[in-house]
């Protein structure tokens, strides 16, 4: 049994904040940024949007592209940390927004940036063992309302959306998801981490990061979990059609494209249109490329995020 992707979709807010038009305080610049994180703008949200919604939309997307009515969907994962509410799980509300009535388990995941792949593996966990025939897997944040707006290291790198697919189950294939292996390390919860949450100051806090092991991290983590999906595949880098890393500075994908010799051509990259959306990075980037992907493509997705969680999957669609 595989889990087949049917369905991409993704959702951004009205509102789009350019590099120079963040506020005069920040002590930025357009070239700063540009530079150093490949951004250009990111998307905030605003009056009448939330995560929920734009999971909702992404959802609703992906279920029309795999024509897939809302009630034949078995299960909702959604990998977040910035929900409408501490509970119930945005998965819920998701439902709730699809008129999804059957029943069908709904949950979310969090492992902050990793929080897609992390909500891809269990889906996937559910379809192979025949728990359900099909599940909505979505990566929605919006960090926007998490950043310290005064932190010029941190929150010129953030923007907010959410990106979805479809997954269903299809016996007697080799398309679908090959590989899905997900990691965590405690030990770094200090590089990347909120300066508060709800058994602490009752709050969410806002984002801190050490900026530069996080970076490092990053690099080290995105090589080594690919080498070991090529080694547990018995691949090599040329076997692989397309890579979507997770977005969160172009320098990082910019190491791993020289560390593993990948053409850059393969790497998706978005983080200048889209910024680091955190969990929605990589379903977004999907849904960008959803028409030129074709069938037989051997895809990796790589993810990184706070924990720190990481993760690599291979899917061929
Ligand atoms: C945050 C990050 C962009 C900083 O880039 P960097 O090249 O490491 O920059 P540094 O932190 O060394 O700072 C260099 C200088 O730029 C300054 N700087 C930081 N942010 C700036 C900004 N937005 N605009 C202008 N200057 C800035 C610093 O204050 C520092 O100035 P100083 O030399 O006078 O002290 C980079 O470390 C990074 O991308 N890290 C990983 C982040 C990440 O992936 N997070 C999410 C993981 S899911």
């Amino acid at each position: 049994m595989r889990s087949v992707v049917v369905g991409f979709g993704g959702a951004l807010p009205r509102k789009c904040i350019k590099n120079d038009e963040l506020p005069a305080s920040l002590n930025t610049s357009d070239e700063w940024i540009s530079q150093r994180t490949g951004i250009k703008q990111r998307y905030v949200i605003g009056e009448g949007e939330s995560t929920s919604t734009l999971a909702a939309k992404a959802a609703k997307d992906a279920l029309d592209f795999a024509k897939i009515s809302p009630n034949d969907v078995e299960l909702i994962v959604v990998g977040t940390t910035t929900g409408d509410y501490t509970f119930p799980a945005t998965a819920c509300v998701v439902q709730k927004k699809l008129n999804i009535t059957n029943g069908c388990p709904a949950f979310d995941v969090s492992a902050a940036c990793s929080g897609f792949i992390y909500a891809l593996d269990i889906a996937d966990s559910f379809i192979r063992t025949k728990r359900a025939r099909s599940a909505l897997v979505i990566g929605a944040d919006s960090f926007s309302k998490i950043l310290d707006w005064n932190d010029r290291s941190s929150c010129v790198l953030f923007g907010d959306g959410a990106g979805a697919v479809v997954l269903k189950a299809e016996e007697d294939t080799d398309r679908g998801i090959q590989y899905c292996k997900i990691y965590a390390d405690g030990s770094y919860t200090d590089c990347l981490v909120t300066s508060g949450g709800v058994a602490t100051t009752q709050g969410a806090g806002v984002v801190t990061m050490k900026g530069r092991e996080t970076f490092k991290f990053a690099v080290e983590k995105f090589c080594d979990s690919f080498r070991e999906l090529l080694k547990n595949n018995n691949l090599a880098i040329d076997d692989i059609d397309l890579i979507v890393p997770h977005q969160a500075n172009v320098r990082i994908i910019n190491k791993l494209i020289d560390v593993l010799k990948i053409d850059p051509k393969k790497v998706v990259i978005t983080i200048d249109k889209h910024s680091n959306t955190s969990a929605a990075t990589i379903p977004l980037a999907l849904n960008e490329i959803k028409d030129t992907i074709g069938a037989n493509k051997n895809i990796v997705l790589l993810s990184m995020g706070a924990g720190f969680t990481w993760g690599a999957a291979l899917v061929k669609m």
